[in-house]
């Protein structure tokens, strides 16, 4: 008998970790690497939000906090649903756990039993198919196309629902391809899950707020109130307001479920840490025009990043809507030597080949569950970009 546990045998590491770290070995050897892996934001933090830690401290505000969060946070969590969702939640609906990611997981521990089905588009964040396999679920999968942005359709859902499925995962806009649901690709969705009573679904909003253009972010209990029974909204503060670091998610949804993850919650981590909640207040009440800055300097990006790889020999690459990562697919690649010698077979030899020959850490799309694509995040610095995407279509160019 082994000493570690068979539900590890069920779980993949993280490819965006894997990359990134082989990255950083590279860059530790003297390598001038660019890496373009990670969801990490090149923002900081807005003041305003770290003098609200800054004075919790003061205050004392050190202790164990509630489980499911502080009130205050909890009433701003409401407040923020209302004005920006239209949805109306009571704070006592809403749970504050240890990053979006927690919420996640707390939601799956709480339903998931043996056999039930979570039904996950592809490509989708790393992390959906490991947490329900943790929690003993069976993750199953619909399939999208590059021609529809990447977006899951009606009739590819509908085909996927089984009787076992408890729970659809929506993620818009979408890591890792940035496509998000206008509001009649969203209804389109929900009409579908109208049809089939026993689907609940949770939809994962982290990234409302980089939306381009006039895009109107929408999310599913909004686009079909009668869905609000078995909707799980969630959202959290990393991506909007960069607060990666501090480990604050959130979700609202019905009193039953939320009682059950805070159940969930109170043996396992308790409540999140209270300097965090007390700055998520202040970033969620607090002045938003950084939000407005933030979204500006990425539109500019996206524009720069797709109007680069459109030029790179053999990669297509979407206008997404949303989110700071891009999804070129590398097809056209597959099967040509890179300067090495070596012929790439699958979009892992080109991420390899590439951060090998020009020092470019991308993500491949496989480990996102669809390829051959890579995954691009474009949240560092134009003149980073810039640099990255001319050693791209070198090494493109350099492919035979
Ligand atoms: C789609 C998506 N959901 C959830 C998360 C997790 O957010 P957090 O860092 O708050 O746990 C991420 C982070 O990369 C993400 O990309």
């Amino acid at each position: 008998m082994g000493f570690l546990s068979d539900a590890l045998s069920r779980v993949k590491p993280s490819a965006t970790l894997v990359m990134t770290q082989k990255a950083r070995d590279l860059k530790a050897q003297g390598r001038d690497v660019i890496s373009l892996s990670v969801g990490e934001r090149v923002f900081d933090t807005a003041d305003h939000i770290k003098e609200a830690a800054v004075d919790a401290i003061r205050r004392g505000e050190t202790k164990y906090a509630p489980v499911s969060g502080i009130m205050p946070l909890r009433e701003a969590i409401a407040r923020k649903f209302k004005r920006e969702n239209g949805l109306d939640y009571k704070p006592t609906q809403t749970i504050v756990s240890t990053g979006g990611k927690h919420v996640i997981y707390n939601a799956m521990l709480a339903t998931l039993n043996p056999g039930d089905e979570v039904l996950i588009p592809r490509p989708y964040w790393v992390s959906y198919p490991e947490i329900v396999a943790l929690c003993g679920g069976t993750a199953t999968f619909a399939e999208t196309t590059m021609e529809h942005g990447f977006k899951l359709q009606p009739d590819e859902l509908e085909r996927n629902i089984t009787p076992k499925t408890k729970w659809l995962m929506l993620n818009s806009p979408s890591n890792p391809t940035g496509g998000a649901y206008t509001r009649a690709e969203m209804k389109a969705l929900t009409d579908v899950l109208m049809r089939h009573p026993h689907v609940w679904v949770l939809t994962d909003d982290m990234y409302e707020h980089l939306v381009y253009g006039d895009f109107e972010f929408v999310t599913p209990a909004q686009v079909e109130p009668a869905l609000y029974e078995r909707t799980l909204t969630m959202n959290g503060v990393s991506k909007a307001y960069a607060m990666t670091g501090w480990r604050i998610g959130y979700a609202a949804g019905p009193e039953k479920l939320v009682k059950a993850m805070d159940f969930v919650q109170g043996q396992q981590t308790s409540g999140a840490t209270s300097v965090s909640q007390w700055a998520s207040v202040q970033a969620l009440d607090g002045p938003q025009d950084h939000l407005a800055v933030f979204k500006k300097a990425f539109q500019e990006r996206r524009d720069l990043v797709v109007s680069m790889l459109n030029q790179a020999k053999y990669l297509k690459t979407p206008v997404p809507e949303g989110a700071f990562y891009v999804y070129p697919s590398c097809a056209e690649a597959i099967g040509r030597k890179a300067p090495s010698g070596k012929t790439l077979e699958t979009d892992e030899d080109f991420v390899t080949e590439l951060l090998e020959s020009e020092g470019v850490a991308a993500v491949h799309g496989s480990a996102f569950g669809l390829g051959p694509n890579l995954r691009i995040s474009y949240a560092t610095s134009n003149a980073l970009l810039e640099d990255a995407c001319q050693r791209i279509q070198r090494f493109c160019g350099s492919l035979r």
